[in-house]
């Protein structure tokens, strides 16, 4: 058998052959199914988005008006789900919550009919209905309100957020909302990608490869990162200390959040149309102080760290996007999820169109042969 050299985190190492998305890490360029991410973030919705990723082409409008529709009429959930919420500490995390409930779905709906196309678009049209259900369900449920229905009237993004504040949302913040997640949507093979290939190459139902991703996610290293600099941002509170912040993570050799990326050796697109984006919020709805400190972290990393082509990354700008919107911070990581979910999705069906098991290989360099020493002479 040939031996490969190991690779820390699989650098490098093709996982899969895909065609969903592309990225050039040294350009700054990001495709969905060839497209780039600034055109699709200029003309395209989320769900439109979603269609392209998962069935590989742009809807026509009576494809995506049937796609439209058949979301919208699966957003609501199951009380058996709904009571499930309610028993859930209110001080868990948020992503624990919709990855028990992604999970949880499987008990409702899994067939696991995988070469049936009828049921491969059932899973799809629910997974993307319900996650944003969920998601809001469990903010209003922890804060001790009942969850409310959807809206019927509004769009995929419009629901959302007038779920989770239980108000009709400004338009612009709608349509910026909806933008973020087309944004989030794919990113070739991110750890929960890679996580949601290999629970579905062991042909498991759509409901665990999307909870085992939920999982992975929220990690700080992946989803978990736009909470974080959140955080980063009101403890530096002011553009005099963040200087001074970012040399004692250097000198502390301590990773600064939002910044730096396995693939991109420049500013990531995502990051360049997020903070676009903030600005025009800030524009509407009144400065965030956090943005200066943003910003001139920005400049100041870029001084100390450019020559190592450490930029900021989609977390950077995001979070800044979703406090003025008026979302708590530990939802950040949720709402990425309401998007990748598409991404992850997509995987799914890529993956069971030529599946095989992952069943990579390890390098041994343990002991061998050593007898069992019986417990009274440890
Ligand atoms: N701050 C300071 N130095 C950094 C950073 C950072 N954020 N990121 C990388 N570096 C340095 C690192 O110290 C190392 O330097 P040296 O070669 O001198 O030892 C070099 O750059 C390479 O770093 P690495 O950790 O080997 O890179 P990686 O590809 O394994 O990790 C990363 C990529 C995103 C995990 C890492 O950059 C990081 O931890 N960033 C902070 C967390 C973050 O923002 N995560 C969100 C990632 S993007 C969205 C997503 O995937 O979900």
């Amino acid at each position: 058998m040939m031996v490969c050299e190991y690779k820390p985190g699989l650098d490098g190492i093709p996982a899969a052959q895909s065609s969903i998305s592309n990225v050039d890490g040294q350009k700054g360029i990001l495709e969905y199914r060839g497209i780039r991410i600034e055109e699709l973030a200029e003309k395209s919705t989320f769900l439109e988005t979603a269609y392209l990723l998962i069935w590989g082409e742009l809807p026509t409008s009576k494809e995506l008006a049937a796609f439209e529709d058949e979301v919208h009429s699966h957003r609501r959930i199951k009380y058996h789900i709904c009571d499930m919420m309610k028993c859930f500490p209110e001080s868990g995390h948020p992503m624990d919550a919709l990855q028990a409930s992604a999970a949880a779905l499987g008990l409702f709906y899994s067939r696991r009919d995988l070469n049936n196309p009828a049921y491969i678009r059932d899973a799809v049209v629910r997974l993307i209905a319900k996650i944003p259900t969920m998601v809001a369900a469990f903010q209003l449920m922890r804060n001790g309100n009942d969850a409310i229905r959807p809206h019927a009237d509004l769009d995929y993004s419009g629901n959302f957020l007038y779920m989770l504040n239980e108000k009709v949302p400004d338009p612009l913040a709608a349509r910026i909302f909806d933008i973020c997640l087309i944004l989030h949507a794919e990113h070739t093979m991110n750890a929960s990608t890679f996580s949601a290939r290999v629970t579905a190459s062991t042909l498991t139902d759509p409901y665990a490869v999307v909870a085992s991703a939920v999982g992975t996610l929220g990690g700080p290293l992946h989803g978990g990162a736009n909470e974080e600099v959140v955080e980063m941002l009101e403890d530096i509170g002011c553009v005099e200390n963040v200087r001074p912040y970012i040399e004692d993570c250097l000198e502390r050799k301590a990773k600064i959040m939002g910044f730096g990326h396995r693939v991109y050796k420049v500013k990531d697109p995502r990051a360049t149309i997020l903070q676009n984006l903030a600005e025009q919020l800030f524009t509407k709805f009144g400065h965030d102080k956090y943005y200066d400190i943003a910003v001139e972290m920005e400049r100041v990393v870029q001084e100390k760290l450019g020559h190592k082509g450490i930029y900021p990354n989609v977390d950077f700008y995001s979070g800044l996007v979703y406090r003025k919107l008026g979302i708590p911070t530990d939802l950040f990581t949720p709402i990425f999820a309401i998007a990748r979910v598409a991404g992850w999705l997509a995987h799914w069906k890529e993956q069971l169109e030529e599946n095989r098991i992952f069943r990579p290989t390890q390098v041994y360099d343990g002991k061998h042969d050593v007898s069992y020493t019986p417990i009274d002479q440890r």
